[in-house]
């Protein structure tokens, strides 16, 4: 698996250390708010099993499924695959991503979520790739893990053709890896 990795981008303390950071800053600002805390699978996985389990204060668990890739390309389009199971209205809801790359996928879960009518909404992305950001996308994240470069990355929950989301870190997946 890892002779396609060109290098590490994020090491597994690098994101453990951050994702704390992360939960302690959203512990403070959400006490007493019981927060609704939605990830967009499958890719959220790893952070959001992180990060809930470093958040201090009551909240509870959501999940959505919207489908917007194939390989590596945003095709910009993007469908529920599964809603949230409960009624948000009126309820702070956060919510959790593995990267803000093109933006498409953000900005339809937040349209989508936000016609709900929730008290607050808000999102937390564990990468942002600002470069890649398409002309648009009015949504911006209101809590970022890492900034980084625009290079397709793999692991901690990422993944290329459903492979390498089990990897414990970030990885830079090498370009012949997509010919393969
Ligand atoms: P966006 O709609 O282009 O912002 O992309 C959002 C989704 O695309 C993410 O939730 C990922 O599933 C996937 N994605 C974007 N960039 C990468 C990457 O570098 N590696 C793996 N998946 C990515
Ligand atoms: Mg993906």
């Amino acid at each position: 698996m890892l002779e396609n990795i060109s290098r590490v981008l994020l090491t597994e303390e690098q994101i453990q250390t951050r994702v704390k950071e992360l939960a302690a800053q959203l512990s403070a600002e959400y006490a007493g708010k019981n927060p609704i805390f939605v990830g967009v699978l499958k890719g959220v996985v790893m952070f959001y099993a992180d990060f809930l389990k470093y958040f201090t204060e009551h909240c509870q668990m959501d999940f959505m499924w919207i489908s917007s890739y194939a390989g590596t390309v945003s095709t910009g389009k993007a469908i529920v695959k599964q809603d949230v199971s409960q009624d948000i209205r009126g309820r702070h809801v956060v919510i959790l991503e593995d990267i803000f790359d093109t933006g498409n996928s953000l900005q339809f879960t937040y349209n989508h979520l936000l016609a709900k009518e929730p008290a607050s909404l808000k999102i937390c992305t564990l990468l942002d790739k600002p470069e890649r950001r398409v002309p648009g996308i009015t949504v911006k994240a209101d809590y970022t893990g890492f900034v980084i470069p625009n290079e397709f990355v793999v692991g901690y929950g990422l993944d290329f053709n459903e492979q390498y989301r089990n990897l414990p870190f970030v990885g830079v997946l090498s370009p012949e890896a997509y010919e393969k």
